[in-house]
């Protein structure tokens, strides 16, 4: 079952007639012509998706409080910003298919009564900004965008903003400092965005996959949606394999997948590279939890809070590999993404990433013990924003998996 690779590799995304060949802005116009915004949203509802950006929250739940604002003007964002290492996915849906996205992010906008949305794209993507520019410009031309679309009352005119490549700028508030013209830095909450959003205005952001759903949803209806993937997390995912597996690339499942079946299963990573035993897996990115052999019957949903499956990156590391490297890794990825705002984090990372270095390199002094134990903890429990948090995560499952391949 495909919904977002679907038409991958059959259509050209630098030619919108090979996407409305294959049906593509359909669900588009039966959104403006045949349905109200509230009628959208109650089929979002019910088709139970989910937001592909991390946290899992509920799409349609998320747009009615943002419909429900009684401000002229309303904004929805697409979040292309994709930071986290080993997640490609949003760059993949981006120059794959630019109009799914295109054409999700015009019915969100539709839906909530917002006039003006911008895709937020991650810098280093300047070649998946110009697909997105191109598939938006020849958009335009077929009247999906703009005022008056498809010769309905909808108006809904999108721009492309780019960022400079900060992964805080994917956190929904960062990234509307960033389209403000400021620090990418993250806002306190509440309020949220839905009510309190770009210049003060409600604002829906959504992951890029999150929208890319959104097609078929409207044009398949609610419940065909809903009985795909699992009861409570329905739908597919792109997931991204990685590491000491057969075949390491993505792959589009349903939701409700167990990690061993993703790492294993012959269609997906094929198990594990010859001669290569497992030793353990990371779902979710960097800020993933680290999962042991017994936990591999883990199924990946969004109810899953022992082991969330993020931006649904899996990384499979084999036993000849070096605990320490990974440390100083992930280390050196937060140390450096801090954005600065609170101590906790700005400190806390750095002390880390340096301890991290002299562990890698054998100098293991007498209270590194204790003194990681301490970070973690400030990390994981002081911080402004989850960032901090993430750079506690993948530390704290080594710290408790393997703690004498750490400090020895
Ligand atoms: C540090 C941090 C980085 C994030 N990076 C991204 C990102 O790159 N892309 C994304 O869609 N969401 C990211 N998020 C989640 C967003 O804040 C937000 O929840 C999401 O864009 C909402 O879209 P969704 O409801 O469709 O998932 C990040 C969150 C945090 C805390
Ligand atoms: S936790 Fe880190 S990224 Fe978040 S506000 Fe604090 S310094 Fe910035």
């Amino acid at each position: 079952m495909k919904i977002i690779t679907r038409h991958w590799g059959k259509i050209n995304p630098l030619k919108i007639d090979s996407y409305i060949r294959q049906r593509g802005y359909e669900a588009l116009q039966k959104a403006v012509r045949e349905m109200d915004p509230k009628s959208v949203i109650d089929e979002v509802k019910k088709s139970g998706l989910r937001g592909r950006g991390g946290a899992g929250f509920p799409t349609g739940e998320k747009w009615e409080i943002a419909a429900r604002e009684k401000s002229p003007e309303k904004y929805f964002i697409c979040n292309l910003d994709e930071s986290e290492p080993g997640t490609y996915k949003d760059r993949l849906i981006a120059e794959k298919n630019p109009h799914q996205v295109i054409e999700g992010l015009l019915i969100g906008a539709y839906a909530v009564g917002a006039k003006k949305a911008y895709i937020y794209i991650n810098g280093r993507y300047a070649e998946q900004a110009e697909v997105l520019q191109i598939a938006l410009d020849q958009a335009r031309e077929k009247e999906f965008v703009g005022s008056g679309i498809l010769g309905s009352a909808a108006d809904v005119e999108i721009s492309i903003h780019q960022g400079a490549g900060a992964y805080i700028c994917g956190e929904e508030t960062a990234l509307l400092n960033s389209i403000e013209g400021k620090r990418g830095e993250p806002r306190l909450k509440p309020l949220f965005p839905p009510v309190s959003g770009l210049f003060g205005k409600p604002t829906i952001v959504n992951n890029a996959e999150t929208l890319a759903n959104l097609p078929y949803i409207i044009r398949h209806g609610a419940q065909n949606y809903a009985e795909i993937g699992s009861k409570t997390s329905p739908g597919t995912k792109l997931f991204l394999l990685h590491g000491a597996v057969k075949n390491p690339g993505f792959f589009e499942a349903p939701l409700g997948i167990g990690l061993r079946e993703l790492i294993f299963a012959k269609e997906y990573g094929g198990g594990m590279k010859s001669g290569k035993e497992f030793w353990f897996a990371q779902a979710g990115g960097a800020s993933g939890r680290l999962v042991p052999s017994g936990k591999l019957d883990q199924v990946l949903t969004y109810d899953n809070c022992e082991y969330p499956l993020g931006s649904g990156s899996v990384l499979v590391v084999d036993k000849t590999e070096d605990i320490k490297d990974y440390l100083f890794s992930w280390a050196d990825f937060f140390h450096r993404e801090s954005c600065g705002k609170c101590v906790p984090c700005r400190e806390g990372t750095y002390r880390l990433w340096e301890i991290a270095k002299r562990i890698r390199n054998g100098d293991i002094r007498e209270r590194d013990r204790e003194n990681v134990e301490d970070i973690l903890w400030t990390l994981g429990n002081t911080t402004f924003c989850p960032l901090g948090k993430f750079a506690s995560v993948a530390w704290s499952d080594a710290m408790k998996m393997f703690p004498d391949k750490i400090f020895k």
